[in-house]
């Protein structure tokens, strides 16, 4: 289904690159006016020029979001340029992990659940507060496959999003009945740059990915934005603290 988001204003996190990056696109083609966060600058001015290119409205701001005085002004910004803040994509995430038992590392650990947990509990607390003043919303979190699964070699990570998915349903309990509609998705291996650090571009690392998918392929960042677009739309009005897992099967075995 087509969805329309005309008026609305979206908040897309680590929208610089990947899964947020596509997300950022389809919400501004739909209609949104997109607020694009990235460490990265380039990432996320490259995001905003493929938007006006197409005639979509968006701008950048540099967002740790790892950094509760960044988080703040990113959701600002939403509110002071678009006048409110309607729907939000907490995708940043980090995955820099390879830990045998005997080496896991403390560095890795603190530096995934900065980003990827506390990150996502700092953009909850700012955006829900916008999203009271707005009388609703609706906010998605960027889970994992291994939000549901444990993976080998990623401890770190994996309760990093496990917690994500702990973040979402306790958060959807206490707003639900205010109109902000929280959800996340889990989504499988998927063609962007955290896979690449972690497999490699060999054409044995693409077909083993694949391979390891019961669907028979990777996912691309749009399989993961169109489920994101659906939890964001009136479509889904009845769905609350949901981790809904995108991943060809993956977590099914
Ligand atoms: N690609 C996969 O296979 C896969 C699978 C499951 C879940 N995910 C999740 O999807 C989300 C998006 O990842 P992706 O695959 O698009 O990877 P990606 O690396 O292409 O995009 C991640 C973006 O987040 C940005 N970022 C990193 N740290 C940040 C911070 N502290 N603050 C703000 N932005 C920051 C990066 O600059 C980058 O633009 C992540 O949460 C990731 O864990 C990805």
């Amino acid at each position: 289904m087509a969805h329309d988001f005309t008026g609305k204003v979206a908040l897309v996190t680590g929208a610089g690159g990947g899964i947020g990056r596509a997300t950022a696109e389809a919400l501004a083609a739909a209609g949104a006016s997109v607020v694009v966060g990235d460490v990265s600058a380039k990432g996320g001015e490259e995001t905003v020029a493929l938007i006006a290119a197409k005639g979509g409205k968006a701008s950048f701001v540099r967002c740790d979001v790892s950094q509760e005085a960044d988080v703040a002004a990113i959701v600002d910004h939403a509110v002071s340029t678009y006048g409110q803040l309607d729907i939000a994509v907490n995708n940043a995430g980090v995955d820099p992990e390879v830990a045998p038992a005997a080496q896991w590392k403390l560095e890795d650990f603190d530096r995934i659940h900065a980003i990827n947990t506390r990150g996502v509990f700092l953009c909850m607390k700012a955006e829900i507060a916008a999203m009271q003043k707005a009388g609703g919303g609706a906010i998605i979190n960027v889970g994992s496959f291994a939000s549901v699964s444990g993976v080998v070699n990623k401890p770190a990570y994996t309760a990093s999003k496990h917690a994500v998915l702990g973040l979402t349903r306790a958060a959807a309990l206490q707003y639900g009945r205010e109109g902000i509609r929280i959800n996340a998705v889990c989504p499988g291996g998927v063609k962007t740059a955290i896979l690449v650090d972690n497999v490699g571009t060999s054409a044995e690392a693409e077909a083993a990915v694949a391979a390891a998918h019961p669907i028979g392929r990777a996912g691309e960042s749009q399989d993961i934005a169109e489920a994101i677009l659906w939890l964001a739309s009136p479509a889904s009005g009845f769905v609350l603290g949901h981790g809904l897992v995108i991943d060809g099967g993956l977590s099914a075995q």
